[in-house]
């Protein structure tokens, strides 16, 4: 990686600045129901305590747009960190302030310091350069280890960087790597795996593997206005009617590449969105007037495979169903466990989804990377620099 890296710098008895994405979801009374991405910051947080830094963490959780929104502070995701470290973890309740120096100016080395949401600042969102100046007076060196963030351009992602020397965690470093690869160093056959609810949220993807992969596999809600582009009765399925043009175009893109768009040959169809609803596959020519498609059928499951099972790479990212619908989840279960069996290719996934459906089979230890962002994944996938990576120093 061409970015320093937390190895190629001095960190010991330093206080290090390190900004993760423990943007996680918390349940109603306010426990963390996912800690992928708390786990995902261990190594660099390991590495730290290890070398005898004094480590501040420094995160955003939900959208509190710039005030203290009391069920968004860090308070569950310091107990958590704990947890899972067995570190003892301070948590501060602001992440600016006399109070706050204060505090970190007494650690010792190998203390771990959580602060408050940043985003109950609005100089986090809009990059204030007083307010990185006050977050950047905390350390005397700054770690991005929030690849999940790097796609925002913030105080705590790329302010910081113009006050301190800049460099990335092993999280990121992971990440940049194996995402870096797959837009690189394609390995053929290289098959993507596209899903979720939107086709418009995935052209820019699509645009960027057009000339690198050798098949798309479409599934979730965006299959339909594929599936409708080709003439297909989708029922009530979900369609972009205003992208049909542009599914249209790559569909012919595709043929005259030489590149296969595998489409969906049955679904799951149901009259209505709901768990309880009566559910039968259906050949896609048989979506009923009156359905609507909520996963991909065992047909479409094998046919996904049987391509999968000859590809030397693959990329992932989206549901191929309803997935917050555990009935309707079993095409992307059944995709995420195929993957967990593959042997000796490069496969990288990203999307929340994609990760929880991979977890679920221990499918997420054995590929490749799995990424911990949402949108930053999508932007890096698109082929753009992302602004917070930018800021890093070179080596
Ligand atoms: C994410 O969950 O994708 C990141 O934490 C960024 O969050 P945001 O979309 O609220 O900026």
């Amino acid at each position: 990686m061409s970015k320093k890296t937390i190895k190629d710098v001095e960190v010991s008895h330093k206080r290090v600045l390190v900004r993760v994405d423990f943007n996680v979801p918390l349940s109603p009374d306010g426990k963390v129901l996912d800690d992928f991405r708390i786990r995902a910051a261990l190594p660099t947080i390991n590495y730290l305590v290890e070398h005898q830094a004094k480590v501040i963490l420094m995160s955003h959780l939900g959208r509190p747009k710039g005030k203290v929104v009391e069920s968004l502070r860090m308070d569950p995701v310091a107990k958590k960190l704990s947890e899972i470290s067995g570190l003892n973890v301070k948590k501060l309740d602001d992440c600016i302030g006399e109070e706050v120096k204060k505090e970190v100016f007494s650690m010792n080395d190998g203390n771990i310091i959580l602060l408050e949401n940043l985003r109950f600042h609005k100089g986090e969102k809009e990059n204030d350069p007083e307010f990185a100046k006050e977050l950047a007076s905390l350390g005397e060196l700054y770690v991005d280890d929030a690849f999940a963030t790097a796609h925002r351009v913030a105080a705590s992602t790329v302010g910081v960087a113009a006050y301190l020397p800049a460099v990335a965690g092993f999280l990121m470093e992971k990440e940049i790597e194996s995402l870096t690869k797959i837009l690189t160093a394609p390995e053929h056959p290289y098959v993507a795996i596209l899903g979720g609810a939107k086709v418009s949220d995935k052209i820019g993807v699509i645009q960027n593997l057009m000339d690198k992969v050798d098949a798309f596999l479409i599934g979730g809600g965006m299959c339909f206005t594929f599936l409708k582009a080709k003439g297909y009765k989708i029922g009530y399925s979900l369609c972009e009617d205003e992208k049909i043009p542009f599914a249209k175009e790559l569909l012919e893109e595709a043929k005259k590449r030489n590149i296969k768009v595998i489409l969906p040959a049955d679904v799951v169809s149901v009259p209505e969105v709901k768990e309880t609803a009566p559910s039968k596959v259906v050949d896609i020519e048989e979506i009923p007037k009156d359905g609507i498609g909520v996963d991909i059928g065992p047909k479409t499951i094998e046919n996904f495979k049987k391509i999968l099972s000859t590809a030397k790479m693959i990329v992932w990212n989206g549901p191929l169903g309803v997935f917050e619908i555990e009935k309707f989840a079993k095409g992307t279960y059944a995709i995420a466990e195929y993957l967990g069996e593959l042997k000796g290719i490069t496969a990288v996934a990203g999307g929340g989804e994609t990760a929880a459906a991979l977890r679920k089979f221990g499918a997420d230890k054995k590929i490749t990377h799995v990424s911990t962002g949402g949108g930053a994944f999508l932007k890096f996938l698109e082929g753009h620099s992302l602004p917070a990576i930018d800021v890093l120093e070179d080596k």
